[in-house]
């Protein structure tokens, strides 16, 4: 026991131990089967799962099985008629009863999550389970809401959901709040690390009246997610996890028509300007790494720092980590508590050695003997640096200075996740304006990891796709009512014909790619029938002419950057001059297609400025924005229905809402699209927005989905659906399968758009 003198001397704390006496009383319940059709189910094969603060044993949970995954969908699969028929005011007093229900309980949630995951109890119990619980207030108003809010859209049916271990529970409420309120039934697999208070969240189902088989949960391990992800009953798959299953869970997904959103890593920037309030930003980063032990996806792990501030925000910053304190979870002056597993910690000592090994220079505190790791900074980094590359998952930031603004949007997006970002600097203008440029979901301006269940939240390029919260949240637990013919398949090409003379006239076409029309680079075409008629030639476009054309739709971002209103002229002016020039498309479309496209022109120009973002409802004294941000440059692969129409219905949403494409027209008639550059180039369509390469359709789609910077990729073609889905494992784009290739709408804008959602706290 210290002294009063000695306390005097180093002010530090005293113990101040929360009581786990609430959780071994539940835990003595154990060993824990799976929750399915309501019930628990006898222990099977079991695993523990541990404190990983003292390594003991806290409960046996069992090894979910393919037939108890099976078990679990048909449970789902035979709740699901009642639940989605249910009125939505009937769904929504269920979810305000899980709400109710799990904060009469919050301090054994946040004694539960604290001992199975090392978090700290502050956090388990002032962030995770009020977030939690909040999620289901949330939701319980979008099931009364969702008829009205979203006419013409239904449940998927049966969603899969396989969780981490960083934050179970609200993980938990992120993924079964939003699929219940729908009208979906549920399977979970909570992670092995960490499976209790999802076993406890199924007792408060059972407390809440909720009809048996809506909420199922399969404890295991990544083998019981995979049989989850296998299984044909599943017609959703919700994923947050690390980059490399969400990739080999897309690959396993390919071509099933299963909904499909990834939420998955991140090496997320914080980017402190000269002019920034630097002790705010100093606990910006706090809060940013070493919050949760920096097991955190969206986590502020590369700090970038101006020049002309980074010796003093540097000091600030060792000052200020010099504080903190590591150590027992459940001790309320804890700030960084233990390391979720052995096998993790271990990893993050493998990676710092990494980045010692490359010149960084780490400065790291003391932590307790065990599964804890000290708040650590590692500084002379070069961007190779595999402690700058690569998702830590632990309380590690690395540091690197800049010098301009271009050049800390350069480091920023020098990687290949795109999660969050963080902006501190007393400019606004300054802070929006790198907020508009950052490669991120989520951006927050002079604050850090802030969440909201109406604030939408996900990631682009390898931080995976969809977003979770708000109304794009919802969204992606709902499909249209409707389901559409199907397109026409294309049929093997013609061999090619050595002549390109029709009765003594060249009618060979050429792609159109960078605004010039070239040759394709096999230098061959091949022949087009209307009929038994040979309409005309055209040119055999290959993977080659695919990245060059993705090469010049990269060059034409001014487009992007444009106002709505801007584009929304040029695709005026793209209409009239199609109907100017309907005479000579008629010789390779109906005239009724034509006059389609015309109308098709001016409708995406009418929405060109008019696709909104929203600002929502979050915490008071803050400004969330969703904005609705273009991917960049898309992949359009057209089906082979309605030559002409066919191909305008994907290019003019896409390039309305400011992308570049690559589109592939139909391969049994590419004349009308090809033809169209004539129309393109005198519209003031900026070379490299439409690029047209024809040819065999599943080589070049397979090409542009393999393609490392296509951001995205529509598929109007069914046959190739299973064969471009599984391409785009490798940077993990969001493919689109078009159902309804002919028609136009929102959904074709909501594609075509990525939200973007950007926190400003205001304030005195
Ligand atoms: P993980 O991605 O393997 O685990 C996440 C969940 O996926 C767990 O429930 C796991 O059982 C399940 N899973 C594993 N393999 C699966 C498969 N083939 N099919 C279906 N489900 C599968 O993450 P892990 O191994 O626990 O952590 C490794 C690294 O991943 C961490 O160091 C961190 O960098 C990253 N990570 C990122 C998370 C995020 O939220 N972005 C969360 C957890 C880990």
């Amino acid at each position: 026991m210290p002294t009063i003198t000695e306390i005097l001397d180093t002010m530090d704390y005293g113990p101040a131990l929360e009581s786990d006496a609430i959780a071994r009383d539940w835990l003595s319940r154990g060993p824990f089967g799976h929750f399915i059709g309501g019930n628990y189910t006898p222990p099977g094969q079991m695993f523990e799962t541990r404190d990983p603060a003292s390594d003991a044993v806290l409960a046996e949970v069992t090894q979910g099985r393919a037939q108890d995954v099976d078990a679990a969908v048909s449970a789902a699969r035979a709740a699901f008629p009642a639940w989605s028929g249910l009125p939505g005011h009937a769904r929504a007093r269920h979810l305000y009863a899980i709400a109710r229900q799990i904060q009469k309980r919050e301090r054994l949630f946040a004694v539960l999550e604290c001992l199975d995951n090392g978090k700290p109890i502050r956090e388990a119990r002032d962030i995770d389970v009020p977030l939690a619980v909040r999620h289901f207030y949330h939701h319980a108003g979008w099931a009364e809401l969702v008829a009205e809010e979203f006419a013409g859209q239904r449940p998927h049916g049966v969603c899969g959901q396989i969780i981490p271990w960083n934050f179970p529970l609200l993980m938990l409420a992120w993924k079964i709040a939003p699929a219940l309120a729908a009208g979906n039934t549920v399977v979970l697999k909570p992670a092995e690390y960490t499976p209790l208070t999802a076993l406890l969240f199924a007792e408060i189902c059972i407390e809440a009246g909720l009809p048996a088989g809506v909420v199922n949960i399969v404890t295991g391990d990544g083998t019981t997610g995979a049989a989850l992800v296998a299984h044909e009953g599943v017609d959703k798959i919700a994923f947050t996890g690390s980059t490399n299953v969400g990739r080999e869970i897309r690959r396993a997904t390919a071509g099933t028509d299963k909904a499909l959103t990834l939420e998955l890593g991140g090496k997320s920037p914080f980017i402190v300007f000269a002019d920034a309030d630097l002790d705010a930003a100093v606990e910006g980063v706090v809060d940013a790494i070493w919050f949760n032990q920096g097991e955190v996806c969206c986590a502020g792990s590369r700090i970038l720092v101006a020049e002309a501030a980074a010796g003093q925000f540097e000091a600030k910053l060792r000052a200020r980590m010099d504080g903190l304190r590591v150590g027992a979870p459940l001790d309320k002056s804890t700030d960084i508590g233990a390391i979720v597993h052995p096998r993790q910690l271990a990893r993050i000592h493998d990676l710092l050695a990494q980045g010692q090994a490359a010149g960084g220079v780490l400065y790291q505190g003391e932590a307790p003997d065990g599964c804890f790791c000290a708040p650590a900074l590692m500084v002379e980094v070069s961007p190779a640096n595999p402690c700058v590359r690569e998702e830590i998952f632990g309380p590690v930031a690395v540091m690197m200075t800049f010098r301009t603004p271009d050049e800390a949007v350069d480091l920023a997006n020098n990687t290949r996740y795109g999660l969050a970002a963080s902006i501190w600097s007393e400019n606004l203008t300054q802070a929006m304006d790198i907020a508009a440029r950052v490669k991120a979901g989520v951006v927050w301006i002079n604050a850090t990891n802030l969440f909201d269940a109406n604030a939408p939240f996900g990631g682009m390029r390898e931080s995976g796709f969809g977003r979770e919260g708000a109304r794009a949240g919802m969204a992606a637990y709902l499909r249209p009512v409707r389901t559409d013919a199907k397109p026409v398949a294309p049929t093997p090409l013609a061999p090619l014909p050595q002549s390109a003379s029709i009765g003594g006239l060249d009618r060979t076409h050429k792609l159109y790619i960078g605004g010039a029309q070239k040759r394709a680079d096999t230098g061959q075409s091949y022949s087009v029938l209307a009929g038994d008629t040979l309409q005309g030639h055209a040119p055999l476009g290959s993977r080659k002419d695919i990245r060059n054309a993705v090469e010049a739709a990269h060059k034409a971002s001014a487009w992007t950057a444009m106002s709505g209103h801007q584009r929304a002229q040029i695709l005026y002016f793209l209409g009239e001059n199609l109907a100017a020039r309907a005479d000579s498309l008629c010789a390779f479309a109906p005239r009724s297609e034509i006059d389609a496209s015309v109308a098709r022109a001016f409708y995406y120009a009418a929405w060109a400025d008019k696709f909104d973002g929203s600002v929502h409802d979050t915490q008071s004294a803050h400004v969330t924005l969703a904005m609705k941000e273009a991917f960049g440059v898309m992949g359009l692969v057209c089906g082979e229905e309605a030559p002409l129409l066919g191909f305008l219905s994907l290019v003019l949403p896409a390039i309305a809402m400011g992308n570049r494409v690559v589109a592939t027209p139909p391969q049994s008639a590419p004349l009308a699209a090809l033809e169209l550059a004539q129309v393109l180039a005198v519209s003031d369509i900026p070379a490299g927005v439409v690029n047209i390469v024809s040819g065999p359709v599943a080589d070049l789609a397979q090409t542009l989905a393999g393609h490392e910077d296509v951001a995205a990729l529509w598929c109007a073609q069914p046959e190739l659906a299973e064969m471009v889905e599984r391409e785009s494992a490798g940077n993990l784009k969001p493919v689109w399968q078009v159902s309804d290739p002919l028609g136009q709408g929102r959904a074709f804008l909501n594609a075509a758009t990525q939200i973007k959602t950007i926190w400003v706290p205001y304030g005195a």
